[in-house]
């Protein structure tokens, strides 16, 4: 989350003092549905549906696509573990496949990591980075897979003119703490096809058979979840996305700053390929280095030149790196050995077994790049010291 202020405050206090909470049973045509209407226009598709997380928007996704037991996605082996785990919470199994130095999954990777189980592909648009979208399409296409994008990270990018998110079949958005929006927790599916947005109200609110608006579906009904918003989210993530475009100009107007600097200054840094730079959310600037060991001494000592000057490598970002998953790697996929998806006799002819070694041009990619997060409130002139210093340090570190 980038801004908050007096106006989250007002909209939430509205909400508080009217004592309607519920999105449902007098909370029609409130907050909630204000903010799907607003997404639909944002990103131009035809349905949005407000869920308690981006886990719960991807499993809504998956189970609007009829994915389950007997199924296998593939998945980045760069992502946060969410992506992966939506895929086992719906009793299906995640397939990794390797990242390019895109930092996005790698679509000959992809294809070549489809096998006669496969019914699906997530790509994620990691830290707001746009996947390549045209390749992924192509793949899933000629092998006949379902296209789920995780678009958690990038709220309000886009690829080739059109917003993430709204490509695939489906796509994900997460609203948590971290997310360039947040109302604390939350998420949203977005689709344009009718039977994924009915089954997605089906599975988020414990089959909605109850609800006024239950007449005018035509999916069969089935027992769900609950992973309704309420109003006090909504209303600050209604706030929160009438800053979106504001919020991403300043983080993109900035990247450019920086990236102007870096050229201005002749060093031996290269910018990480991207997919489409002109849609990526610009929350960071990112380097791709021969190895791991110059990527760390140019973090290190452009640090020395400069403290305000942080070079973070995605290899050290935790979760976010396959080989930390131990509930996959170890096979934890359920509470139980029925429920758990890698164990379930549907499963049988699936590849369930993930390893440290299954993707280690992923673990090389990772630990060659470097990031820079860019600081929504930087000046020219920080942006100036702080590439100066990279660059700098790039220079006595590789020489050049
Ligand atoms: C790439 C990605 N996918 C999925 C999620 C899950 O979102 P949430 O935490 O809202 O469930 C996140 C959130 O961190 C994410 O970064």
């Amino acid at each position: 989350m980038y801004e908050i202020g007096q106006e989250e405050i007002d909209a939430v206090t509205a909400v508080l003092r009217s004592g309607q909470l519920f999105r449902y049973r007098g909370g029609e045509g409130g907050q909630a549905d204000t903010c799907e209407k607003r997404l639909v226009e944002l990103c131009g598709c035809k349905y949005a549906l407000v869920v308690t997380s981006g886990t719960a928007a991807l499993i809504c996704a998956l189970v609007g696509l009829n994915i389950g037991p007997g199924d296998e996605v593939i998945v980045p082996a760069y992502t946060w573990l969410a992506s992966a785990g939506a895929v086992l919470n719906v009793g299906a199994i995640p397939v990794l496949a390797n990242v390019d130095e895109s930092l996005t999954l790698d679509p000959a990777d992809f294809e070549r990591r489809i096998g006669p189980r496969t019914k699906a592909v997530i790509p994620v648009h990691m830290g707001g980075r746009p996947s390549n979208m045209d390749a992924i399409m192509d793949v899933a296409q000629r092998h006949g897979l379902h296209v789920v994008e995780d678009a958690c990270q990038a709220i309000g990018g886009s690829y080739r003119g059109r917003r993430l998110g709204t490509i695939g079949a489906a796509g994900a958005f997460s609203f948590n703490q971290f997310k360039t929006i947040s109302c604390g927790e939350g998420g949203a599916l977005l689709t344009s096809d009718r039977k994924i947005y009915e089954r997605a109200l089906y599975c988020h609110d414990m089959g909605c058979t109850f609800r006024n608006h239950a007449g005018t579906l035509t999916e069969t009904p089935f027992l769900g979840n609950t992973f309704r918003m309420n109003e006090l989210q909504c209303a600050m993530l209604r706030v929160q996305l009438d800053r979106l475009d504001g919020i991403l100009a300043r983080l993109r107007e900035r990247n450019g700053w920086f990236r102007d600097a870096v050229r201005a200054e002749q060093s031996p840094l290269v910018l990480a390929p991207s997919a489409d730079a002109a849609g990526d959310c610009g929350n960071n600037v990112t380097f791709i280095f021969d190895n791991a060991g110059t990527r760390a001494a140019v973090g290190e000592r452009a640090k020395a030149i400069e403290p305000s000057c942080y070079l973070s490598s995605p290899i050290d970002s935790g979760l976010h790196v396959y080989t930390n998953w131990t509930v996959l790697l170890n096979q934890q996929g359920g509470f139980c050995p029925a429920m758990n998806p890698f164990l379930r006799a549907e499963n049988r002819e699936c590849r369930t077994r993930i390893t440290a070694d299954t993707c280690p041009e992923t673990l090389d990619i990772l630990a060659r790049t470097g990031c820079i997060g860019v600081g929504i409130n930087w000046t020219r002139e920080q942006c100036a010291t702080i590439a100066g210093a990279l660059c700098r340090a790039a220079r006595e570190v590789v020489g050049g």
